[in-house]
């Protein structure tokens, strides 16, 4: 008998020194902090900044960063004009097709070097940010944003959204969500980029791996949906009624249980502590209340907490973002662990080729 492992479920394929996640404790970490600290006392450049150097930046080396993403935010006119042509498509393949673009006309895409692959990795991090605002402002008719190089993502993003100069604490807030999204351990995007990266495929394609498997509705696909269920149940009094007619069909909820955490996710907390601080500053408090009475009759009835999705849904509603652009603000996050991820690859690379057991016909013949 072959063993078989369908989910890959407990393996581990590798060593990693980006991130730990650990499922009993509820505990996740990126080289050695917890996400708790970095996401309420540093911001997402210096998250970036930890995960390619393994420590945080000092004042010097943080400017540089942010410099450096913030100018790659001027996306090329080709690149302009593909996200102009997919303005009607889902935000992820827009965000899929400018990065595969990006990848073909960035000069040093075939370079293979490890200072390349940093300098393409922040590119793209400033680069992905920018085609998920574009596609937002032309598909909602705005004129082109100048990209103001002081900003940090937050806030370029934000300003880019709300087309006006964001609140602080919304930058804040949003800055936080960047942070808790940027890595997770061998989550299945990670893994896609891991897997392209091993054939010895370069940064861009492993990116491109990793943005269609974010898009799915248990990954990154998610979020977008926790808060259309949470516009269709509509009030607190109606959770209880919606959550026992989906366990009652077999119907998954979204923004519950995780393959890795069975306790609350570390990062669904902050989103919800985030979420408080959110209230009398545009959020209507119904839909705290709603969650909070999901997560309680969740628990009580199938023992399942929610995951990062389900917080940051409500969150992002709050702020005025459109619900489908949550899961491309998934990725403009993640990019900085996939990229990380597809370094550490690199170095320390193995093809990865698993197996299938073949249960179709044999000893067939085309002869009659
Ligand atoms: C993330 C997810 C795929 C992990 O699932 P998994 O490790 O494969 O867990 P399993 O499919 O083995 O589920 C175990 C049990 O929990 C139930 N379950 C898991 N997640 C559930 C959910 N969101 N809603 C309802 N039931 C759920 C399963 O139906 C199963 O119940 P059973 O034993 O009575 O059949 C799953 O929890 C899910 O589909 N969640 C919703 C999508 C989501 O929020 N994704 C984002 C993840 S960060």
């Amino acid at each position: 008998m072959v063993e078989m492992n369908q989910g890959l479920e407990g393996i581990h394929i590798g060593e990693s020194k980006l991130s730990s996640v650990d499922g009993q404790k509820g505990e996740l970490i990126y080289r050695g902090y917890t996400i708790e600290d970095l996401a309420l006392n540093r911001t997402f450049e210096d998250t970036v900044f930890l995960l390619f150097f393994g420590v945080l930046p000092d004042a010097d080396e943080r400017e540089t960063l942010r410099e450096q993403i913030a100018l790659s935010r001027t996306l090329p006119p080709a690149v302009v004009a593909a996200l102009e042509a997919c303005k009607d498509a889902h935000p992820m393949d827009a965000i899929r097709t400018a990065v595969s673009l990006l990848g073909g006309i960035d000069s040093a895409s075939e370079d293979d070097s490890v200072e390349a692959n940093r300098a393409k990795s922040f590119r793209l991090i400033g680069q992905l940010g920018a085609a998920v605002a574009t596609f937002h402002r032309i598909r909602e008719g705005l004129p082109p944003l100048d990209n103001n190089p002081n900003d940090d993502m937050a806030r370029y993003f934000m300003r880019s959204i709300r087309d006006e100069e964001p609140d602080d604490h919304f930058v804040r807030v949003f800055d936080a969500c960047l942070t808790l999204h940027a890595d997770h351990g061998c989550n299945a995007s990670t893994f896609s980029a891991r897997v392209t990266t091993s054939t010895m495929s370069d940064l861009h394609s492993a990116v491109v791996s990793a943005i269609g498997t974010l898009k799915g509705a248990l990954h990154g696909g998610a979020n977008s949906r926790v808060m259309e269920m949470l516009l269709t149940i509509g009030s607190e009094d109606e959770a209880e009624a919606f959550v026992d007619d989906a366990l009652a069909h077999k119907r998954r909820i979204m923004g519950f249980g995780h393959r890795v955490y069975k306790v609350f996710d570390p990062r669904a907390k902050v989103l919800r502590e985030l979420s408080v601080g959110m209230i009398g500053r545009g959020a209507d408090e119904k839909w705290l209340r709603m969650s909070d009475r999901m997560v309680e009759v969740m628990k009580a009835k199938k023992d399942i907490d929610p995951n990062v999705d389900f917080y940051s849904a409500s969150l992002y509603y709050s702020m005025g973002i459109p619900l489908d652009i949550y899961t491309p603000i998934f990725a403009m996050s993640r990019v900085s662990g996939w990229c990380a991820h597809i370094l550490e690859q690199k170095a320390s690379n193995r093809l990865m080729r698993p197996r299938l057991v073949y249960t179709g016909p044999r000893d067939l013949t085309t002869k009659a």
